[in-house]
C-alpha cells in the first residue's frame, strides 16, 4: 500500500514539476473542461447587491445552451441548473452539440412539448429561433434570452446579459492606454478580430472597441495593414480558435508580421477563444512573452488566464457567470410568479420586434495585476486552476 502511495506521489510530483517548469502557453481554449472544473454555483450566491437570492419556485424550466466546447457555457449551464434547483425548480438543461442550430431548435421544440413552464435560451444564431419560439408564445411559455439577444421574435419577454458595449470599450481602452495613443508618436500596427457574425453581442463588443479605436485609425496613429476593419472582415465563425488562428496565419504571411519582420503592436480580440487562436499563430511565427503584441480577450477562460500570467495575453474581461445565473434565476422566479423582474436597461436591446427589457451585469478588466483578487479570492477559480 505504502509502495503504491509512494509511486502515486512520485508521479504527481513529476507531473507538477513539469507543469511548473514549463513556460509553454496553456493548452486549448476550446477544450471542454470536466464538469467539475466549473466554478461552484454555491461558491457565492452572486447577487450583485451582495444579498443572497431569496427565491422559491415550482415548475419545470428549460435551459438551452449553445455548446460545451467553450468553458464559459459549461459554467453557465452548471450554475443555472444548480441555482434553479436550489430555488425549487425542475431543470431540463440541454447543450446544442457544438453550436448546432438544428439541434438547438429541436431541443427547444422538445422543451415546449414536454411542458416546460419557462425557457432560458443562449442562442447560437440569434435570428434562427423565430419559428420555434412562436410555439412557446402560443403555449404561453415565457422566454428569457440568456447572454445573447434572440432576434426577430416577439416571444422574448426579458434579456439578461453583461453590458456588452462596455466589454468592447474596456478592450479598446486597454489598447489605447497600453500604447499611450494620446501621447506616443506612433504609428502603431494593429489587426482586429471579433466573433461569430450571427451573435448579436458582436455588434456591441466590436462596436464598443471600434468607437474607442476608430479615431486613432482615422488619424493614422493606428494602422491596420490588412485594411480589414469591417465587422464582416474581422468576424470569426462560431468564435472558433482554429478559425482565428488561420486568419492570423494569413495576416502574418500577407503582411510580413514577425519578431524580425513588420512590427505588430496590438491585436484586438473580442474574446478568449479568438485570442487563443491568434496567440498560437503568433507563437508559431516566433513571438515570445517578451515581444508579443498587446492582445485583448474576454471570459477569463482558464488557459487564457494562464497565458496572461505567462505573458502571452495582456488582458481579459471578467464576466462572473455566477452573477448572471443568479440574476436569471431571480428573473425566472419573478416571471413564474407573475411579477416584474428587476431590470436596469430599457433602451439598448431592440430585437427587431421592439426593445427587450434587460438586466445588464457589470464586466470588469482582468490583468496580471488583479487576477488573483478577481478570480481566486472570489472563489471563481482555485489557484491550481490557473497555475
Ligand atoms: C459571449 C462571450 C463568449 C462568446 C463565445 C458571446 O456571446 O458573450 O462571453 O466568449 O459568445 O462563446
Amino acid at each position: 500500500m505504502k509502495k503504491i502511495l509512494a509511486s502515486i506521489l512520485a508521479s504527481a510530483m513529476v507531473f507538477s514539476l513539469s507543469a511548473c517548469g514549463s513556460s509553454a502557453p496553456a493548452e486549448s481554449s476550446n477544450a471542454a473542461p470536466a464538469a467539475s472544473t466549473a466554478p461552484a454555483a454555491s461558491a457565492a450566491p452572486a447577487d450583485e447587491s451582495g444579498s443572497p437570492s431569496t427565491v422559491a419556485g415550482g415548475g419545470k424550466i428549460g435551459v438551452s445552451m449553445p455548446t460545451q466546447s467553450l468553458q464559459r457555457w459549461n459554467q453557465d449551464g452548471t450554475n443555472m441548473k444548480a441555482e434553479l434547483e436550489a430555488a425549487g425548480y425542475e431543470v431540463d438543461l440541454q447543450y446544442a452539440g457544438d453550436n448546432d442550430i438544428p439541434t438547438q431548435v429541436s431541443q427547444l421544440e422538445n422543451m415546449i412539448s414536454s411542458g416546460c413552464d419557462a425557457l432560458v435560451v443562449a442562442s447560437i444564431d440569434g435570428s434562427a429561433l423565430t419559428e420555434v419560439l412562436k410555439g412557446a408564445k402560443d403555449a404561453g411559455i415565457p422566454v428569457i434570452a440568456y447572454d445573447r439577444l434572440i432576434m426577430n421574435s416577439d416571444a422574448v419577454s426579458y434579456y439578461a446579459t453583461f453590458d456588452n458595449y462596455k466589454v468592447g470599450t474596456i478592450q479598446g481602452n486597454y489598447i489605447k492606454d497600453a500604447l499611450d495613443l494620446d501621447n506616443a508618436e506612433g504609428p502603431f500596427n494593429i489587426e482586429l478580430f471579433t466573433g461569430a457574425p450571427d451573435d448579436n453581442n458582436v455588434n456591441f463588443f466590436f462596436g464598443g472597441a471600434m468607437d474607442v479605436l476608430n479615431p486613432y485609425i482615422e488619424s493614422g496613429k493606428l494602422v491596420v495593414l490588412s485594411g480589414q476593419t469591417e465587422k464582416a472582415q474581422c468576424a470569426t465563425p462560431n468564435w472558433s480558435a482554429e478559425e482565428s488562428q488561420k486568419r492570423m496565419e494569413n495576416l502574418i504571411t500577407s503582411n510580413g508580421y514577425g519578431p524580425e519582420g513588420t512590427r505588430l503592436d496590438a491585436v484586438l480580440c473580442s474574446n478568449d477563444s479568438t485570442a487563443y487562436g491568434v496567440q498560437n499563430a503568433l507563437i508559431a511565427a516566433g513571438y515570445t512573452p517578451e515581444n508579443m503584441p498587446i492582445i485583448t480577450g474576454q471570459d477569463c477562460d482558464k488557459p487564457n488566464v494562464k497565458n496572461i500570467v505567462a505573458g502571452y495575453q495582456d488582458m481579459s474581461v471578467f464576466k462572473d457567470t455566477r452573477t448572471l445565473a443568479s440574476q436569471v434565476v431571480k428573473m425566472v422566479d419573478a416571471v413564474m410568479q407573475g411579477s416584474e423582474p428587476e431590470i436596469n436597461d430599457t433602451e439598448t436591446y431592440d430585437n427587431g420586434t421592439g426593445v427587450i427589457p434587460s438586466y445588464l451585469c457589470d464586466p470588469v478588466v482582468c490583468t496580471v495585476d488583479n487576477y488573483k483578487e478577481l478570480l481566486i479570492d472570489s472563489g471563481y477559480y482555485t489557484e491550481a486552476d490557473v497555475a
